[in-house]
């Protein structure tokens, strides 16, 4: 046998076939698998050590209690067990609950995203809590907050109370998230919080949807409403008429700053568990909720939101000064940004 392998490289390799001893051969192959095995196994052993150790350290209150139902061990450390102190988790008490945290900028299609996270049964995002100031103001205000979110004791229309099996919220770069980032980071390591990250490609689509609703902040265009987001195509028509005028001078520096806020927030947070998602991508390719349920542990469903698209189309019909944002923009990085376009 041995010997067939050696033969094998008879015209390049000096390999000589071992005519004399195949027993001394034998005995060879078997010490390098011991010595491989002894390293495989001592290499085991610390990855265990580790992990236990960064277990014990996450647990969270009653997971001895809960403990021993199936559950991938491996993901320990991203499961709870709140003892919500204003109602009872009742026969879901042992069911994990994941925490998470969406982390955006304002018009990226977050308000949607989080509709459609809200339509599973088990998921509570419970909005944009940290646009109330006195909620961000310092460090301590902030941790609190997220106690109480975590620990299922946050009242919003998203909260679906005992059988949750994930709980966050979506947060904002410019709500306090790059000021506190370290002891934020801390606390989503410590506690196991997993961040979805969503982020717009087309920076210039998101500068016009900034603007448009701005502008509509107080020009109401519906009925003397100010609405952020549609549910019917006649809103979105009326809220798309209005065209902004887009700053050409600071136009490229503009988006510019947009991207580097971005690459900072992915920068702070990169050692937290997270996954990276796009508007674009989720417009256009519906298997990326698949990719967050099960980023989430959540049993799989379809998910439905009843928000319409405000702007679509070209982008050419949103842009009064059209012309001079073309002109630009043209032979800069983001030149793209005035031809993308969403298939549907
Ligand atoms: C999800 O959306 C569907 C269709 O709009 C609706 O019937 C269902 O009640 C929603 N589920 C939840 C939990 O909101
Ligand atoms: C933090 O802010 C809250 C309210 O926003 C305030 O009540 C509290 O005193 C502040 N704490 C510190 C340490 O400044
Ligand atoms: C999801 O919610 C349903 C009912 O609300 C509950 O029966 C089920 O156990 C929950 N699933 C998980 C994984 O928590
Ligand atoms: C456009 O941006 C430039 C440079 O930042 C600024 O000087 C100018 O005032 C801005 N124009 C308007 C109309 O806001
Ligand atoms: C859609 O998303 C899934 C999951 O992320 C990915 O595997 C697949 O390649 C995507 N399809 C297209 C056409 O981009």
């Amino acid at each position: 046998m041995a010997e067939d392998i050696c033969l094998f490289t008879k015209e390049g390799l000096i390999i000589k076939p071992p005519k004399k001893s195949p027993a001394s051969l034998r005995i060879l192959v078997l010490v390098f698998a011991m010595v491989c095995g002894v390293y495989i196994f001592s290499f085991c052993l610390k990855q265990t050590n580790v992990h236990t150790s960064s277990k014990f350290l996450n647990l969270k209150v009653n997971w001895r209690h809960c403990h021993g139902h199936s559950i991938d061990r491996s993901q320990t450390p991203y499961l709870h067990y709140p003892k919500p102190t204003t109602f009872s988790r009742a026969e879901c008490a042992c069911n994990p609950v994941r925490p998470f945290a969406i982390l955006s900028m304002q018009r990226s299609g977050s308000g949607w995203f989080e509709t459609l996270l809200n339509n599973h049964t088990n998921v509570s995002s419970n909005g944009e809590i940290f646009s109330v100031k006195e909620r961000r103001n310092n460090v301590s205000s902030i941790l609190s907050t997220l106690d109480r979110v975590y620990n299922l004791d946050w009242v919003s229309s998203a909260s679906k109370n005992q059988c949750s099996s994930a709980v966050g919220f979506k947060w904002m770069l410019n709500q306090g998230l790059m000021e506190y980032h370290k002891e934020i980071v801390e606390y989503f390591n410590d506690r196991g919080v997993s961040v979805i990250f969503l982020f717009r490609r087309n920076l210039l689509r998101r500068m016009v949807s900034v603007l448009a609703n701005s502008y509509d902040r107080y020009a109401k265009l519906l009925n003397g409403m100010h609405k952020s987001h549609v549910h019917s195509h006649e809103e979105a028509d009326k809220l798309s008429s209005y065209k902004p005028i887009i700053n050409s001078t600071s136009l490229v520096m503009d988006l510019k700053q947009m991207e580097k806020m971005v690459l900072e927030a992915l920068e702070h947070f990169s050692s937290t568990r997270h996954i990276i998602l796009y508007y674009e991508d989720l417009i256009k390719n519906r298997t990326k909720l698949v990719d967050v349920q099960e980023f989430l542990g959540l049993p799989l469903m379809e998910l439905k939101s009843r928000q319409i698209k405000i702007h679509k189309g070209l982008l050419l019909d949103h842009i009064k000064n059209w012309d001079d944002v073309t002109k630009a923009l043209r032979g800069t990085a983001y030149e793209s940004f005035l031809h993308t376009d969403y298939a549907s």
